[in-house]
């Protein structure tokens, strides 16, 4: 032996000693286990191209019976010819109906026509569920909007169109009606090059493409949680198309209420959607706006968005790695000794015990939690822990690991089960694990008696649930027969465990090794070296899953005959989920993980969200879910998962926030700065402006990272502050958006493509976007940038874009791209003609911001006009005693606020800035209520074309929106 081979030996020797001793991968349970062996090896998907094509293979429906009136159409639908039985059984005898809702909106279902009652589950979506819309009074085939039409020939098709107009807005025509118990499939026929957008969640870009398959499995992809064009943790099976022509353009919508795995396969003329399960359930949406789209889906099919409190509003900072209660009370002393806002402090899993939710370990007591959070509420701070949804199963050979959460739920009957009767044990960052089956009520009776037990020892503000999707890393019921070797790590290494290739992060940002090269290289040193001694510890491999052929009369949901085009190996739908043989405990259906996986996200967050509002007596909780189903903005935001700390991910964050707009759930933000890698000053500064526009703003990252507060580099701190004071002096702007999302489905962040419908040249602009309708950001987006480039859309018709930093008009001829100066600290951000702003100056936490006087920023369109709106409420109570609206308009030289409702703040109104004022008015005069007032104490200003009124809280001292108010300028 050489020397050299000696030290070498001694080294390997070393690291292999000091790996941690994770489980091996669990064996699999044994009911899994013979269909993983005698899997054959085909593997029918989209990426396959022999597998057989149901257009070509199946024989298509006959409708016959047919019974028209005026409210829609009955049929039964006959299997045409023999059974092709492709992926699943064909269903011989389906029923087609046909409801004209609402003016704007037409359902289409075909369901099986024989159901037996225990069997119902397999094909309809209860809707206890998600909501499941019926027909307005008075609608028929006169007052719809839409018309269904249908052909037997060759096979029965059907088609929507507008009346009118007539064009067709969905079509079967040409192809046929796949309905198996485990393969549906249907082709509608598409424009050329057409516009598409939504179907939540992926991560792509905005307008969708021709070219793109959307798959809904939801999941938890931890080697990249941010792969692009893969399944995510959200399913929203609703769709926005918007056709331009002759200088207008018309907008519909599609839903199909189904939450099984399906896909959604966007192709040049067509887009076909499958389905392993379930019925077609489509409602059409007839626009013709994109907004009016968006509305109808969400006042008229999921329900419109929750309102938000006002403090959800605020800025929060996360971080797994905060390792007690000092570390964070100095972060929240950091954000204000840097003068940088900070509303809520969270922690990731690092405050729980053995990861166990609703405990505290030893670095977190109780004890001194309850005296951080006196202080930290004491500042008008916020507290919001992580919570997960699985409950940690005890080693049942020992009898001192008990865990109270999962005694209760084992009384109750709450979790999920194995079809024999076991409970279904997986496995989650706690070891082996149950989970609560929140499609049940007892469910939500466990759960809210956890919130209240918790609430009782320390006094949170809400919840971010994390892992809903739900994840388990291990197939099947893996802790059935080892339970006793709990408490158990995850089979694999996670970020930051010690001696391991992941123990610390050395991935840095695109670039960093031209701003940092010396460190650029020292962490590429330092990485190789960590690689090289301790080999990857990540998941164990999957082995490459095959599926089984359909077997006449078989229904496989392990291995469905049809595989959807999941991101694992293999597109196994039973790893790193629970599994889909799982048990439900729904009465007499006893539903599988197979009919529901996709809703777990939502029925937890429901159940999230119903226990918040019991232990905050009313209050709006602050709840966001990692998973999330059609219907969920109505009790829920969301956050976009893992972040990767790059370039491309911050940008990808636009298009996802824009999907959430669509679906409802407008209360959407990204882990800012990136959450996997290390951030860099450039990227985090940039990041911080970006998401200064995100509803939902949160800074989080990784345990194994460097720390990324906002203060942790002075340029990105000197950024934050000056984006954060315009972000809180709009926080009356942004909850007057999430007012009028709440009562009519609007938008807060939204394309410009829908703010200004007609102009093509928009239809896939995604690195820009508007917040409401009066500003437009236009985020630095690359690295090394010190300028950007950026439309102003609707120059071409007269719209004026003032600088919201000058107040000047922006110059800008139409269809111009234009380059703006974006200095490191600078985002260009502008303001839209024909709006009028309300603005508080921005305190230090949300409810200090709003107690600064108020302010009206009157941005003139190129007719002198311009109007405005208010909302307010206490922003805390889910029930309002008083509320306020306010209407603003600005004409001819004279502003009027209308006011209606009796909610008061008492705060004066200070200031008037008019942008695109020509002239400098001589006099001004004001009415409160009619009658005159003195002005005196008012100081009329200019400055290029802006006129400043200051000094008015002396006319308006019992609050400005306490009466009408005119103001008229003499020039
Ligand atoms: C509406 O339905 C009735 C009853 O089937 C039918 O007679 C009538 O022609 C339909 N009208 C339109 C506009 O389709
Ligand atoms: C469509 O996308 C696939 C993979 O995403 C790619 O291989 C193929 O070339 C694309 N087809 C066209 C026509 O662009
Ligand atoms: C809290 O954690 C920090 C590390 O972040 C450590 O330096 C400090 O000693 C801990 N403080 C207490 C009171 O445990």
């Amino acid at each position: 032996m050489t020397l050299s081979s000696a030290v070498i030996g001694l080294l390997v020797a070393l690291a292999t000693a000091q790996q941690p001793q994770y489980p091996p991968a669990f064996p699999l349970q044994p009911s899994l286990a013979s269909a993983y062996n005698n899997a054959p090896s085909v593997l029918p998907n989209i990426l396959d191209s022999s597998a057989p094509n149901a257009q070509v293979v199946c024989s298509g429906y006959k409708a016959s019976n047919v019974q028209q009136s005026s409210s829609g159409i009955q049929a039964d639908l006959t299997l045409a010819g023999t059974a092709c039985n492709v992926y699943g059984n064909d269903i011989k005898d389906l029923v087609l109906s046909v409801r004209y809702q609402s003016q704007s909106r037409l359902a289409v279902s075909i369901t099986p026509k024989y159901l037996a009652p225990h069997n119902e589950s397999l094909y309809i979506l209860n809707e206890r569920f998600t909501p499941l819309p019926g027909a307005e009074d008075g609608c028929s085939n006169t007052t719809s909007d839409l018309a269904f039409s249908w052909s037997n020939n060759p096979t029965f098709q059907f088609m929507v169109s507008r009346v009118g107009s007539g064009e067709t807005i969905f079509s079967t025509y040409g192809k046929k009606i796949v309905f198996e118990d485990q393969f549906l499939e249907l082709v509608t026929s598409m424009v050329p090059d057409y516009n598409v957008y939504g179907l939540a969640e992926s991560f792509h870009s905005f307008r969708l493409g021709t070219n793109y398959t959307q798959t809904f499995w939801n999941a938890y992809n931890l080697d990249n949680d941010q792969l692009p064009d893969v399944n995510g943790h959200s399913t929203h099976p609703v769709y926005l198309e918007t056709r331009y022509g002759n200088g207008s353009s018309t907008s519909h919508g599609v839903y199909a209420r189904n939450a099984h795995g399906q896909e959604w396969l966007l192709r040049e003329d067509s887009i076909t959607y499958r389905t392993i399960g379930g019925s077609f359930d489509f409602y059409f949406l007839s626009g013709p706006t994109p907004k009016e789209v968006i509305s109808q889906y969400q006042v008229g099919i999921v329900n419109t968005p929750i309102m938000q409190s006002y403090w959800s509003l605020g800025f929060h900072q996360c971080r797994w790695g905060y390792l007690n209660w000092t570390n964070l009370r100095d972060v929240v002393e950091l954000y204000a000794e840097q003068g940088i806002q900070l509303e809520g402090i969270m922690n990731d899993l690092d405050y729980l015990n053995l990861n166990r939710i609703f405990t505290n370990n030893a670095n977190y007591p109780v004890g001194e939690g309850k005296e951080f959070l006196d202080w930290l509420h004491a500042r008008g701070q916020y507290y919001l822990p992580i919570l997960d949804p699985n409950v940690y199963a005890p080693d049942p050979t020992n009898a001192s690991d008990t865990y109270a959460p999962y005694d209760r739920g084992v009384e109750l009957e709450v979790f999920i089960r194995n079809g024999n009767n076991s409970l279904y044990y997986g496995m989650e960052w706690n070891g082996f694990s149950v989970w609560p089956d929140f499609s049940v009520p007892q469910a939500q009776q466990f759960w809210t008696e956890q919130f209240v037990e918790y609430r009782k020892k320390l006094a949170f503000d809400g919840f971010w649930l994390d892992v809903s999707d739900p994840t388990s890393w291990c197939t099947g019921s893996c802790g059935q027969y080892q339970r006793s070797l709990n408490p158990v790590h995850v089979p694999f290494a996670l970020p930051g465990d010690p001696n391991t290739s992941i123990a610390v992060d050395f991935r840095y940002p695109e670039m960093f090794n031209i701003t940092n090269a010396t460190e650029a290289a020292a962490a590429s040193a330092s990485r190789a070296s960590q690689m090289s001694a301790y080999p990857s510890m990540t998941l164990a491999p999957s082995p490459v899953l095959r599926r089984t052929l359909a077997t006449p009369g078989v229904r496989n949901i392990n291995f469905p005959p049809y595989a959807i085009n999941n991101f694992l190996p293999g597109h196994s739908l039973l790893k790193q989920v629970i599994a889909p043989n799982a048990t439900h405990l729904d009465g007499p259906y006893n539903s599988t993980e197979y009919e529901l996986h996709n809703l777990y996200g939502h029925l937890s967050g429901n159940a999230t969200y119903n226990a918040l509002v019991e232990v905050y007596e009313g209050k709006r909780p602050w709840f966001i879910a990692r998973s999330t189903f059609a219907g969920s903005g109505s009790f829920a935001g969301h956050w976009g998962g893992d972040t990767n700390s790059d370039w491309g991910d911050m940008y990808f964050g636009i298009s996802q926030a824009l999907q959430f707009s669509i679906v409802g759930i407008p209360y959407f933000g990204v882990e800012t700065c990136g959450f996997n890698g290390n951030s860099d000053m450039e990227l985090c500064t940039r990041w911080m402006q970006l998401s200064a526009w995100f509803p939902m703003y949160r800074n989080h990252n990784n345990r194994n990272t460097i720390a990324q507060e906002a203060y942790r580099w002075s340029t990105t701190a000197e950024s934050t502050r000056r984006i954060m004071n315009i972000r809180y002096s709009l926080l009356p702007y942004t909850y007057t958006l999430f007012h009028k999302a709440n009562k009519a489905g609007e938008t807060v962040l939204r394309a410009l493509a829908w703010e200004f419908p007609d102009d093509a040249s928009l239809k896939a602009i995604d690195n820009q976007f508007m917040s409401g309708p009066a500003l437009l950001v236009t985020p630095v987006l690359a690295p090394l940038a010190t300028t950007v480039q950026g439309v102003f859309p609707g120059v071409a018709a007269g719209t004026i874009w003032y600088d919201w930093y000058t107040l000047q008009k922006v110059d800008v001829v139409a269809g111009e791209n234009k380059t703006m100066s974006a200095p490191i600290e600078h985002q260009p951000i502008a303001v839209r003609g024909g709006y009028i702003i309300p603005i508080q100056k921005a305190g230090n936490t949300t409810a200090m911001s709003r107690k600064s006087p108020w302010s009206l920023l009157i941005a003139l369109d190129k007719d002198g006009k311009a109007s405005g709106e208010l909302y307010l409420d206490d922003g805390i109570n889910i029930v309002q005693n008083a509320t306020k609206n306010v209407e603003i308009e600005f004409s001819k030289g004279m502003l009027s606020t209308k006011v209606a409702g009796d909610f008061q703040d008492g705060i004066p109104l200070a200031n008037i800035t008019i942008a695109g004022a020509s002239a400098l008015p001589k006099d001004i005069s004001l009415h409160i209520d009619g009658a005159a007032c003195e002005t005196a104490v008012v100081e009329v200003k200019t400055g290029g074309d802006v006129t400043y009124i200051t000094g008015l809280e002396g006319v308006t001292t019992g609050g400005a929106w306490q009466n009408d108010l005119t103001l008229k300028l003499v020039y």
